[in-house]
């Protein structure tokens, strides 16, 4: 049985691989502060752990996963944010060349600035924020390595998870009756978890290499995201307030329309990139 490690097998979307593909692959999943049954503990920033862990299991792939994900922690913590985010991924990096494991790395639509939308593989990056500057370094700092890797682009993460996520915050809000205030100008392509792992596995099946841009297939505002939320889950779509986000201060800059263009990873996987209200729907349903 080919052996998976899944960096940040805690968090949203490394938490879908054992459920996925549990029953066909060794994996191990890891954790930093937050344990989940059956991972184990792991610092990306410390160099001897990474290359200790990695070593000892000798994975044919790692997923790395793990990052500081708060957009706004990043702007305001840039030193922390820079050694989890670009020194911790050389770390894995490093120890995959010695390894001779194939490295898939998890990286974000932030990377565009979104003043055009829809982006290819190929488009020219300018991030806007540290968060998103840390983590298009991420993508940089691997191809220096003499490393077998892709890069899978992921957008808006949802699914079930013990943290919240938008999806699961709407649900929780609507759910107690509460308003929300939900921008209309913020246009991204929501990605199922669950769906991003499995174009994970794919690209590693198929061994491909390169960037893909494994997020959902669908451009939508937030506004949109939540009302289809609300119609999912039956819940009051009234309660949703449309408000612009130059009424909503955030410390970090967004993209405006950072979508993403599957068609790559349609075209060379086979797989199809689920739609907002699909992806939902296969929440629901795995729920029931
Ligand atoms: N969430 C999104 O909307 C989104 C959008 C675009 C791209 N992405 C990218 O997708 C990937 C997965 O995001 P996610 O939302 O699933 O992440 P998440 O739920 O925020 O989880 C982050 C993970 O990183 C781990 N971690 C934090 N510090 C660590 C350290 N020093 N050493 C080792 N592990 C550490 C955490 O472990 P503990 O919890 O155990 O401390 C957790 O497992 C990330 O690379 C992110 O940049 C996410």
């Amino acid at each position: 049985m080919k052996n998976l490690f899944i960096t940040g097998g805690s968090g949203l979307l490394g938490s879908k691989f054992e459920y996925l593909a549990g029953d066909r692959y060794d994996i191990t999943v890891t954790h930093h502060k937050n344990p989940v049954p059956n991972s184990i503990s792991f610092n990306i920033t410390d160099e001897k752990d990474v290359l200790e862990k990695i070593s000892a299991l000798n994975p044919d792939l790692v997923v790395h996963s793990a990052a500081m994900t708060n957009v706004d922690y990043c702007e305001d913590h840039p030193d922390e944010a820079w050694k989890l985010n670009v020194t911790g991924t050389e770390n894995i990096a490093r120890a995959c060349e010695k390894t001779g494991s194939k490295l898939i790395y998890v990286s974000t639509d932030f990377v565009f600035d979104g003043e055009r939308g829809m982006y290819r593989e190929e488009d020219e990056t300018s991030p806007l924020g540290h968060y998103a500057l840390t983590k298009l370094k991420g993508e940089e700092v691997i191809q220096k390595y003499d490393v077998n890797y892709a890069v899978a682009r992921v957008s808006v993460l949802y699914g079930w998870h013990h943290r919240m996520n938008f999806v699961t915050w709407v649900i929780d809000e609507l759910k107690n009756g509460r308003n929300i205030n939900i921008v209309t100008d913020q246009y991204n392509s929501p990605t199922l978890a669950d769906n991003a792992a499995e174009a994970i596995l794919k690209l590693f099946e198929l061994d491909k290499t390169g960037i893909y841009h494994t997020a959902g297939g669908e451009r939508v505002n937030r506004f949109d995201f939540a009302v289809n939320i609300a119609d999912v889950f039956e819940l009051d779509p009234n309660l949703i307030n449309s408000i612009e986000s130059t009424n909503f201060v955030q410390k970090a800059k967004r993209p405006k329309d950072s979508s993403l263009d599957i068609n790559k990873i349609e075209r060379d996987t086979g797989m199809k990139m689920m739609g907002t209200v699909e992806g939902l729907e296969y929440m629901k349903k795995i729920m029931e």
